[in-house]
């Protein structure tokens, strides 16, 4: 069997006050491939990748995760803090404590890999939401990431910056080897995935080719 990036078994996870949320949730990713999570509003797709990010803690079960892995929000506002573009990049290799010239040299590396070489000067307010996301996933490539972990990175992009950044994602997987796990509700976003997990009630009730996900998803849709 192929070595896994993520795995997650048997994990249960409520918020204080409320009800169980993941309920002996399992699932695995093979390292170097790229899967995503749907499921309905509030099925706890959040909670999991918090979960993962190891954010929450997990009442039993176990979790683990290949390591430095970067988390990406739905909104890249709550995420880039720096004023430019390199120094939001560089900013998150502060604790690494590197020569400059290092720093410099991931900044560029990172920010290439994103197609955002060219902008490493420019301020973030004057950037796109698919430009603040790709700086959001240079920061993760930048401090040498396994994993990426990134919660519905498409909410609030147009049509055309959603497939773009999907696309950017799968290229980055082909060609860096990073194991990524995407939440989204836009279904023809699983054409550039390897697999796909469907969160129902707390637990993974559908997995496998995204293919087969998508028409099931498809009819649901219809029926409703
Ligand atoms: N900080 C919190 N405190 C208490 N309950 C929470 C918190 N965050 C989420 N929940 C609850 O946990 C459940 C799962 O929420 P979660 O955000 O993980 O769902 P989701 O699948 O990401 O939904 P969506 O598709 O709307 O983003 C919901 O019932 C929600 O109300
Ligand atoms: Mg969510």
């Amino acid at each position: 069997m192929a070595e896994s990036a993520i795995i997650v078994q048997d994990v249960c996870f409520g918020w204080a006050g409320g009800e169980t949320v993941l309920k002996s949730c399992s699932l695995t990713v093979p390292k170097g491939e790229f899967w995503m999570l749907l499921g309905t509003n509030g099925s706890g797709k959040s909670t999991l990748l918090r979960l993962l990010a190891g954010l929450l803690r997990p009442q039993s079960g176990e979790i683990k995760i290949a390591q430095p892995a970067g988390f990406v929000f739905q909104n890249p506002d709550h995420q880039l803090v720096m004023p430019t573009v390199g120094a939001d990049v560089a900013f998150g290799l502060v604790e690494e404590n590197l020569p400059l010239l290092q720093v410099r040299q991931r900044v560029e590396e990172a920010l290439a890999a994103v197609n955002l070489w060219a902008l490493q000067r420019r301020p973030i307010y004057a950037l796109s939401g698919g430009q603040k996301q790709r700086v959001a996933i240079a920061g993760a490539i930048a401090r040498r990431c396994e994993v990426l972990l990134l919660d519905e990175p498409t909410a609030l992009l147009d049509p055309d910056s959603q497939l773009d950044l999907v696309a950017q994602v799968r290229r980055l997987v082909n060609s860096q080897g990073i194991t990524a796990l995407w939440v989204t509700h836009r279904l023809d976003e699983l054409d550039y995935c390897d697999g796909a997990f469907l969160l129902e009630r707390g637990f993974v009730v559908d997995r496998g080719d995204p293919k087969r996900l998508k028409q099931r998803l498809m009819q649901v849709q219809e029926i409703i």
